[in-house]
């Protein structure tokens, strides 16, 4: 499963980059916001930070003509940047013309699986399937999740199930479960991935003892 960090923060980016896992990067209206940073700054160096990585950048207009011209500035920044689009109808027909013209697209704000349905018909290179949103009106997010895997493998759709709006470990091991594709998260989740109280009292352990004996790994 392919790893990709939500963020606006470069130095985030920077930082996961580092740890050679990273496949991708994810970005939204907020999250630009909030970095408090330009568009197209923040997208490029995300591209330059991690040079193989798929890094989507979202439209902000929601008619067919706005839409269609800023996918192509932003598609035209770096061939790395996948256009992000709401699943709204002109955002179904943009995906479908991008994808015919070989721009690769990362659907968004997607939560049911008939949703998913029109993202994969339009050609969607990804379908971000979000599940912490849901979970928070107290309903399953991760059902749409393996629903979608389900169709995308059913019937030999070429899109990504891309799990969003993570919220916590569980949601990455659901993820795993349900077979999807990539799941995107926090720095923040990233870390907390790492963590297990048995790595940390055994690492304590080992040094400990290897310690005590004065061993050494260079000698002289
Ligand atoms: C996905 O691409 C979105 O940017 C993101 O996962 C939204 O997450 P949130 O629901 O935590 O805002």
């Amino acid at each position: 499963m392919k790893l990709f960090v939500d963020t606006g923060d470069i130095e985030e980016v920077r930082q996961v980059s580092d740890w050679g896992i990273l496949d991708g990067v994810t970005t939204n209206p907020s999250l630009i916001a909030k970095s408090g940073k330009g568009f197209r700054e923040t997208v490029l160096k995300m591209c330059e930070l991690l040079p193989d990585g798929a890094i989507s950048a979202e439209v902000v207009a929601t008619d067919y003509d706005t839409m269609l011209k800023e996918a192509l500035e932003i598609h035209s920044w770096h061939p790395q940047i996948v256009v992000k689009v709401p699943l709204i109808e002109p955002g179904v027909s943009l995906v479908k013309t991008l994808s015919d013209r070989g721009i690769r697209t990362n659907v968004t704000l997607v939560f049911s699986v008939s949703q998913a349905l029109l993202a994969a018909k339009a050609g969607a290179t990804f379908i971000s399937n979000f599940v912490g949103r849901v979970d928070d009106i107290s309903d399953d997010g991760m059902v749409a999740v393996e629903a979608t895997v389900r169709m995308v493998e059913t019937y030999g759709f070429d899109s990504e199930v891309l799990v969003a709006s993570v919220r916590h470990p569980l949601h990455v091991v659901q993820a795993i479960q349900a077979g999807a594709h990539i799941s995107t998260m926090p720095f923040k989740i990233l870390q907390m991935l790492f963590k297990h109280p048995l790595t940390d009292s055994g690492l304590e352990r080992f040094l400990s003892d290897w310690n005590k004996a004065g061993l050494h790994i260079f000698e002289g």
